[in-house]
């Protein structure tokens, strides 16, 4: 096959920043994508209703003229907040979800959950009007080895959770682990997960074999071998449980490539023709859509998109650019480590 047409994905999970960096990106994901779930990991943080309503505002104003991109909006989730301010803000459909950080998981998560009794009146609240939870599932446990911190959270904070209050729809954010795939399978509803472009393509070796690689690093951080195998397995099975989140993740190249550099891969710019090589060498194209277009809109319960993309296999590589400009410095973009023959076109 060297075209396939398929309904215009989405992304579950995105990251597009704030300013000039948001002017940068924001048309990287709006060229190939129809809609994306938005992070709300801003500094300051995006928690209030007023919050998403300004930063939606934002991203509407650094899309290119034309343009019919739709920002999903994402509270994150605090332990102040205010549950009416969020259920309104549902119910109007300024936001699509709430996003739970456990505080210190991640980049700008130090507003985040440390006791998650503390906001369980919000989950409460949240499982009564069917608002969906998107989890980074990562204990923050300094004495939990690194490449532990998704099991032991499934074990110790998602299992708990979804037995306490079995409504709430939730999402299990860019699972890196056979664990993570397997929970996800032995659920009987309200539980799904998006799995990212890179996770499907990097174990740990690619970071750290033969050199260090500051781009790879990202959290959940790539595990071995056999679990880059069980996210591919899930996200090409055409599951209705597993969809794209890319989780890509602007930091300019001064920002990765320091003493204590910043995690995130930037992958809005060439997922789909990575997604296209990695479906195609596992025989799954077909199952493609499924992973990219309709799972996610039929789990978050909004229509699936009328547009469609086409993607074609060229003769020879595709040459993206490594590099996207900001005012701030260059964004590197995900090398998957093998040329990309397919591309995208609307
Ligand atoms: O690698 C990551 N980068 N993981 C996250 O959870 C956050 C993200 C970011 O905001 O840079
Ligand atoms: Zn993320």
């Amino acid at each position: 096959m060297t075209t396939l047409t398929i309904t215009r994905p989405d992304d579950w999970h995105l990251h597009l920043r704030d300013g000039d960096m948001l002017n940068a990106v924001a048309p990287e994901t709006a060229r190939d994508f129809a809609r994306a779930i938005i992070m709300p990991n801003l500094v300051p943080p995006v928690v209030t209703a007023k919050d998403a309503a300004a930063y939606r505002a934002r991203i509407m104003a650094a899309l290119p003229a034309g343009s019919d991109f739709q920002p999903l909006m994402t509270l994150y989730l605090t332990e102040t907040t205010d549950p009416a301010d969020l259920a309104a803000a549902f119910a109007d459909g300024l936001i699509s979800a709430v996003k739970l950080y456990p505080a210190g998981a991640t980049t700008n998560s130090a507003s985040g959950v440390k006791n998650i009794n503390n906001v369980m009146h919000v989950l409460e609240k949240m499982a009564e009007i069917g608002c969906p939870l998107c989890i980074h599932g990562e204990v923050t446990d300094p004495s939990i080895d690194i490449f532990d911190r998704e099991a032991a959270f499934i074990e110790t904070v998602l299992d708990p959770l979804r037995n306490r209050l079995p409504d709430l729809r939730i999402i299990s954010e860019h699972i890196t682990t056979k664990d993570g795939v397997d929970y996800v399978r032995s659920a009987a509803q309200n539980l799904a997960a998006t799995i990212t472009t890179h996770h499907l393509i990097i174990n740990r070796n690619h970071i750290l074999a033969g050199g260090i690689r500051p781009h790879y690093y990202c959290l959940p951080v790539a595990k071995r071998e056999t679990h880059r195998l069980a996210l591919v397995a899930a996200a090409t099975s055409g599951d209705p449980r597993f969809f794209l989140g890319t989780d890509s993740a602007p930091h300019t190249d001064p920002n990765k490539l320091m003493e204590c550099g910043c995690a995130g891969v930037f992958s809005a710019t060439n997922t789909m023709s990575c997604l296209a090589h990695v479906f195609e060498s596992e025989g799954k194209l077909e199952t493609l859509e499924k992973f990219a277009s309709l799972n996610g809109p039929n789990y978050y319960r909004l229509p699936v998109n009328e547009t469609t993309i086409t993607l074609t296999k060229q003769p020879d590589p595709v040459q993206f650019a490594p590099k996207i400009e900001t005012p701030d410095g260059p964004v590197t973009v995900f090398d998957p480590g093998f040329p990309l023959y397919w591309s995208a076109s609307q």
